[in-house]
């Protein structure tokens, strides 16, 4: 594919969750169950949240005390974000940018990384790595290919099994685990950096 049309698609992209985000009534969803129940294994410090969304996740670990970076290429999601952060009096730090090789090193280093209902590039996974602290907690979840398979969710968005597990040797599996609740079947990932 050309730059000219990679740029596109990104912008097509980009649009329909702007679209998505547009067409969500003013409230915000709960926070990621699997995040919410292993909240104690994050580092005390900060988060990057990596495709944060509308902040449900963000905000939820601002209130728990944690200093929240965001990041998402959606303007309209960082514009309810804004709004939500500004109804619950909580700050999250919220930067708009498109998940490209090298994109979140401009964003700094962090104590801890989540990835929630969002499938990382495997550049996109080099860089977490890069820019998560020595003992930093890297926590993802996301739809796994059973929901492909049975739900006919686009399997490019799926998590394989196993798929991160070895990828990066700085990384010390702490957890690896596939569940399924309400919304589908999903695998979730704890890391450590060494
Ligand atoms: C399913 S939503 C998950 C949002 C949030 N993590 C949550 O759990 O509510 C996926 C998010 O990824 C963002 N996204 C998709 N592709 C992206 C890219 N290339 N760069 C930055 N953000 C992206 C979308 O704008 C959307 O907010």
């Amino acid at each position: 594919m050309s730059e000219r049309d990679r740029g596109l698609k990104l912008d097509s992209e980009q649009e329909s969750w702007n679209e998505k985000y547009r067409r969500r009534e003013e409230t915000l969803f709960a926070p990621d169950a699997f995040l919410v129940a292993r909240r104690h294994q994050l580092q005390e410090g900060t988060i990057l949240d990596v495709a944060c969304g509308d902040g449900r996740n963000a905000l939820y670990l601002a209130r728990h005390g944690f200093t929240v970076t965001g990041v998402d290429f959606s303007r309209e999601a960082l514009r309810r974000l804004a709004h939500f952060s500004q109804a619950q009096g909580l700050t999250v730090e919220a930067h708009q940018l498109s998940l490209e090789q090298g994109a979140l090193r401009a964003v700094g280093r962090f104590d801890n990384v989540i990835v929630v209902h969002f499938k990382p590039s495997p550049e996109t996974f080099r860089d977490i790595g890069d820019v998560l602290n020595e003992g930093g907690i890297l926590l993802m979840t996301s739809f796994n290919l059973r929901q492909h398979v049975e739900r006919n969710f686009p399997e490019k968005y799926c998590y394989r099994e196993r798929e991160f597990i070895g990828v990066d040797d700085r990384l010390e599996l702490l957890e690896y685990t596939s569940y399924q609740n309400e919304r589908g079947h999903f695998d979730g990932y704890v890391f450590r950096k060494k």
